[in-house]
């Protein structure tokens, strides 16, 4: 088994025991994270239970999360950049969430193009596991740790029917605002606050999802080795597009650990309208 299958087999193994943790992990840490949001105890216990898990795999060789400030060295190999618990407030409302991870050949902070695989979990009314890796998608059922295919090399659909933007509307640029008027007249609103959530709908119906670079906050909200390359690697995969606003997400040059970017993530040809309009 090489370091790729360990690292997803860890992934799919922890599944069961993330979700197992989350009852009795409502409510908030004490601590902020590094980009100064709040911690919920369940970011912090997955974040730990995590680390644990994949530093112990001989051929990963750093180790990093949303929810701490530096890189962990943990050997030679590949670097494995994750979010533990993404949407993680939504399980006041017991809404869904997931796990983010991206597995870069190369030191992190490192470009979206030193990405060999990407992975997330949807913590919905089922577990399932999306993963990219060597150009395709698969999507899995987990059931007891172990990940069984569903749906083998997976492509959004060409008819997108969704879209779901996060930010306060107030706070959209004019821009994207016009953008907004002009694709909501073909697709339907589906927004729930996980990006995880969000962005499997949309590989699910086609379509769009943003947290756009904001009047207020430009860079936008979401992490780019977290958040914002793993998912581009995985729409782009998945025959879709990725975008900061100018370019391929995974074009942006990595310049912090903790740096954010606007995302969007979609069919080519509505990703390819955003960019004309922004
Ligand atoms: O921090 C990440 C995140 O929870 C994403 O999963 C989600 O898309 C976004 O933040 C939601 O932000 P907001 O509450 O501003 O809509």
């Amino acid at each position: 088994m090489d370091t790729l299958d360990k690292i997803i087999e860890a992934v799919a193994a922890a599944a069961p025991d993330i979700r197992g943790g989350l009852a009795g992990r409502r409510r908030k840490a004490d601590e902020e994270n590094p980009s100064g949001e709040t911690q919920m105890a369940a970011d912090v216990w997955a974040d730990e239970y995590l680390e644990a898990e994949l530093t112990a795999i001989d051929g990963v060789g750093e180790f990093a999360s949303e929810e701490r400030e530096g890189v962990i060295d943990c050997g030679e190999g590949l670097s494995v950049a994750i979010d533990p618990l993404d949407g993680s407030s939504n399980i006041k409302s017991n809404n869904s969430m997931g796990t983010i991870v991206g597995v870069y050949d190369a030191p992190l902070p490192a470009s979206g193009r030193d990405l060999v695989s990407s992975a997330y979990i949807l913590f919905g009314p089922i577990t399932t596991m999306m993963v990219a890796r060597e150009g395709t998608v698969t999507e899995y059922v987990i059931e007891d740790g172990d990940p069984r295919p569903v749906n083998k090399d997976l492509t959004l659909p060409d008819d997108p029917v969704v879209y779901g933007f996060g930010g306060r509307v107030p706070d959209w640029t004019d821009d994207f605002a016009e953008y907004v008027r002009e694709i909501e007249t073909n697709l339907k609103l589906r927004y729930g606050g996980a990006m995880i959530g969000d962005v499997n709908q949309v590989l699910t119906y086609g379509g769009v999802f943003a947290y756009p670079g904001l009047e207020s906050r430009p860079e936008g909200k979401l992490r780019l080795q977290f958040e914002g390359n793993p998912m581009a690697y995985i729409l782009e995969s998945a025959g879709g597009r990725s975008s900061d606003g100018e370019r391929s997400l995974l074009d942006v040059e990595p310049e912090g650990l903790h740096q954010r970017v606007p995302v969007h993530l979609g069919n080519e040809e509505l990703i390819d309208r955003l960019e004309s309009m922004l």
